[in-house]
């Protein structure tokens, strides 16, 4: 079904700053796309099938800009250290287990129906190094009806035995064998070149990635400047780079880059403390950030100054990080985002102000929606992802208006149990 109206009340952002809600307004999808949103039923939509969700309110889906699949199995646990011990001491150990298929069939297929069930229509997703296992993600995912690009992990060094790829050759063979089997075989599902970061990336294997990229043109995804130990590493292991985001953009893999007409479409997890030149470099590339406070408060990472970002314009959605980040809700990750920006601003810089909720709206809707197209608001031409909620568990004693009922479901978590349907690019996935 890609061609209906829904009827209820409709909330979306129309530019960063700009959060619209209409009651009883009638939202249009033809060919998987929206036609806009209504007072009244257009003429030459009134043959259409309508769903009328009555007092429900409906949003676009969720995007989420950053998570890892097989960290889905520790979330909400381990969370004493900080991201470089972490990740030895948990993280690796856990990925380590997806060379077993079994395994990660379980797993994942927890993961995938616990994404399903939430408010996140389109997602970003760290898969481990394991092709086999990457395939078995990226099939289920298919399946799930939710669109998401996923990657096989890249990693030569730094990592447990068990865990690092055999030689940069190694990991680029698996990686172009895995991008030949996925490339064009699913509807909802793309392949992401995926370097987990630079400690874990030898100078040897991000030149074969390089060639990757040029050879396929797909899209990369990385982690950068999330933590004080992190960067330190990255300033030993590459003394050459004036910024940790520059050895990125050494192999061509940071966003465009004009001089050599190249357009990396690139997504950044964290920028917590990206240098001013580096901020500069990811603006001029149009490099994506993943905003993930969840996880920047779990591992102590620190503090994003989003402010600056999305007054720079630059392209900022919200990510869970999961597992650094605990949950998979990104309404949760909308609230963390007002919240950490508000200690930002009296504890950090007091000219930063504190993000907005239609700006942390913003960000986890069509901020991070722009990485797939038109994506994450039901202006005309979006692709349509929608989601319902039905509010009436949050008894009030007074009337509310819609904006306020939208807040409310956000602080208050009603993707967890008020989700009434589920749409993307016009498929409807869930009742
Ligand atoms: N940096 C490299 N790998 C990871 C990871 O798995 N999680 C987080 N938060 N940061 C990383
Ligand atoms: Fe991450």
């Amino acid at each position: 079904m890609k061609d209906f109206v829904l009827k209820g009340h409709v909330c979306y952002s129309k530019s960063k700053s700009e959060l619209i809600t209409r009651e009883n307004a009638y939202v249009i999808c033809v060919g998987g796309k929206s036609k806009g949103v209504f007072s009244e039923l257009p003429r030459q939509y009134a043959e259409l099938p309508i769903v009328d969700y009555g007092d429900s309110l409906i949003v676009p889906g969720m995007v989420d800009l950053h998570i890892h699949a097989p960290q889905y199995a520790f979330r909400g646990m381990c969370m004493d250290l900080e991201l470089m011990d972490w990740l030895n001491r948990y993280t690796f150990p856990e990925e380590e287990k997806y060379a077993d298929l079994e395994y990660a069939e379980k797993a994942y297929s927890i993961f995938v129906n616990a994404l399903k069930a939430g408010a996140t229509t389109r997602a970003v997703i760290f898969a481990t190094r394991h092709r086999p296992a990457t395939e078995l993600l990226m099939d289920m995912m298919e399946r799930s009806g939710l669109i998401s690009y996923v990657g096989k992990v890249n990693m030569d060094r730094e990592a447990t035995e068990a865990l690092e790829e055999e030689s940069a050759e190694m990991s680029a063979y698996t990686t172009f064998g895995w991008i030949n089997a996925v490339k064009g075989k699913f509807h909802r599902t793309k392949p992401i070149l995926t370097p987990r970061f630079i400690p874990c990336c030898t100078d040897e294997l991000m030149e074969e990635l390089k060639q990757i990229q040029m050879t396929y043109g797909i899209p990369v995804q990385s982690h950068l400047s999330e933590s004080p130990g992190e960067i330190n590493f990255v300033h030993f292991l590459r003394p050459n780079n004036a910024f940790y985001g520059d050895a990125y953009n050494d192999y061509d893999l940071f966003g465009k880059n004009d001089d050599i007409n190249t357009d990396v479409k690139t997504v950044m997890a964290h920028c917590v403390w990206s240098t001013p030149e580096e901020v500069e470099l990811m603006h001029k590339n149009g490099v994506f950030i993943a905003h993930c406070p969840a996880s920047n408060m779990n591992l102590s990472s620190g503090i994003a100054p989003i402010r600056k970002y999305l007054d720079m314009d630059m392209n900022v959605g919200l990510g869970s990080d999961v597992a650094g980040g605990h949950s998979d809700s990104i309404f949760r990750a909308m609230t963390d985002a007002i919240q950490v920006s508000k200690m930002y601003w009296r504890h950090v810089d007091q000219s930063v102000k504190p993000i907005t909720f239609p700006e942390a709206f913003y960000m986890a809707t069509m901020g991070g929606g722009e990485f797939f197209g038109k994506v994450g608001s039901f202006e005309e031409g979006f692709e349509f992802d929608a989601v319902v909620l039905d509010d009436t568990t949050l008894a009030h004693p007074q009337e509310l208006n819609v904006t306020e009922r939208l807040e409310r479901a956000v602080y208050l978590e009603l993707d967890r149990n008020g989700i009434r349907a589920k749409y993307a690019a016009g498929e409807q996935i869930m009742i």
